[in-house]
């Protein structure tokens, strides 16, 4: 098998179970030596306890492989600064940071709670930055590390009763972008995942047949090459039912229209032609969009 872990270090967020699990005994099974951390809550967030991941852990250890456990929410930054160091007083290095602790609190915008927004945010989104934020001076002075967010389509495309973790979730790819390009020249490459899979967490969403068809180890070979040396940078990569895709967010060719004032006339005019697709580029920063609209302004006034 070409993708090998050996002598690496990975932590594994809400690895106690669904994806999490999966990508752990993964990782251990091509020679990562790896924490697993997982809160032990229930779906929604309630709960605690590490009998979760310590399961995992003996799993790991029954194969033959080493692993460690930790019950740290990701939503306590002191905590997972402990893990983080529990990791290098053992192992002395931290190579893979896979974020993917998750809850849900689904519920129409109309009918959400602020307070189930704010929980959803924090658990995804300060989650993976806490996560990230412990592991990155490790990584810058190694000169090595993979990061991979995890994503999901409901941010990537929407979903009806998920506001909240669709936020969350393109925010993760948001988090991605930036650090992928701050990251690249210290050998950190971060990439994101948008997984489907019959977990808990899908339970109640999709019907029995359709999870079935989605065991969460078919995802796993998308996280496994994010985590591997020949990593991509920044990459979303889509997985389920062991189909693999990519989503991009693009930018369109556009229509310079200048200044005047019946310049929104003119847009609302032009609107398809803004939005056609043909010849559309993935920007490799977002100054590119500012560099593009420049360009075709000198262009216009004959520059
Ligand atoms: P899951 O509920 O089985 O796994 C999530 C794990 O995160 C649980 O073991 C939970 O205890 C742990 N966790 C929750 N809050 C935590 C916290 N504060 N600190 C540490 N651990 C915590 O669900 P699943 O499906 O395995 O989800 C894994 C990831 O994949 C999540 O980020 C989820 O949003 C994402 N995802 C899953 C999809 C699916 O189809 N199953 C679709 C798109 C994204």
């Amino acid at each position: 098998m070409g993708i090998d872990f050996k002598g690496r270090v990975a932590i594994v967020t809400g690895a106690g179970g669904g994806l999490g699990r999966q990508h752990a005994l993964a990782l251990a099974a091509r020679g990562a030596k790896v924490v697993i951390n997982d809160l032990g809550g229930d779906v929604h967030g309630v709960g605690g306890s590490v009998s979760a991941a310590q399961k995992v852990v003996d799993e790991i250890r029954a194969a033959g492989g080493e692993a460690m456990a930790n019950g740290a929410s990701v939503t306590d930054f002191d905590a997972v600064q402990k893990m983080v160091q529990q990791a290098m007083d053992a192992w002395g290095r931290v190579d893979i940071l896979v974020n993917n602790a998750g809850i849900l609190r689904d519920k129409s915008f109309a009918k959400m709670d602020l307070a189930d927004f704010k929980l959803v945010m924090d658990v995804h989104v300060m989650g993976a930055v806490h996560c990230t934020k412990a592991v990155w001076p490790i990584m810058q002075a190694q000169q090595y590390g993979r990061i991979v967010m995890t994503t999901s389509s409901s941010g990537l495309y929407g979903n009806f009763g998920q506001a909240n973790y669709g936020a969350a979730k393109m925010a993760l790819a948001g988090l991605m972008q930036t650090l992928s390009i701050e990251g690249e020249k210290y050998g950190i490459r971060v990439n994101s995942l948008a997984p489907t899979a019959a977990t808990r967490m899908t339970e109640g969403l999709m019907p029995q047949a359709v999870l079935d068809a989605l065991q969460p180890q078919a995802v796993t070979p998308a996280m496994l090459v994010m985590a591997s040396e020949d990593a991509p940078n920044r990459t979303i990569l889509c997985a389920g039912a062991g189909s693999f895709e990519a989503a991009h967010i693009t930018l369109t060719q556009g229509v310079h229209l200048g200044l005047t004032p019946d310049t929104p006339e003119r847009l609302a005019a032009a609107l398809a032609q803004v939005c056609d697709r043909s010849g559309e580029s993935v920007p490799m920063a977002g100054s590119e969009q500012g560099t593009l609209e420049v360009a075709k302004a000198m262009k216009a006034h004959g520059h």
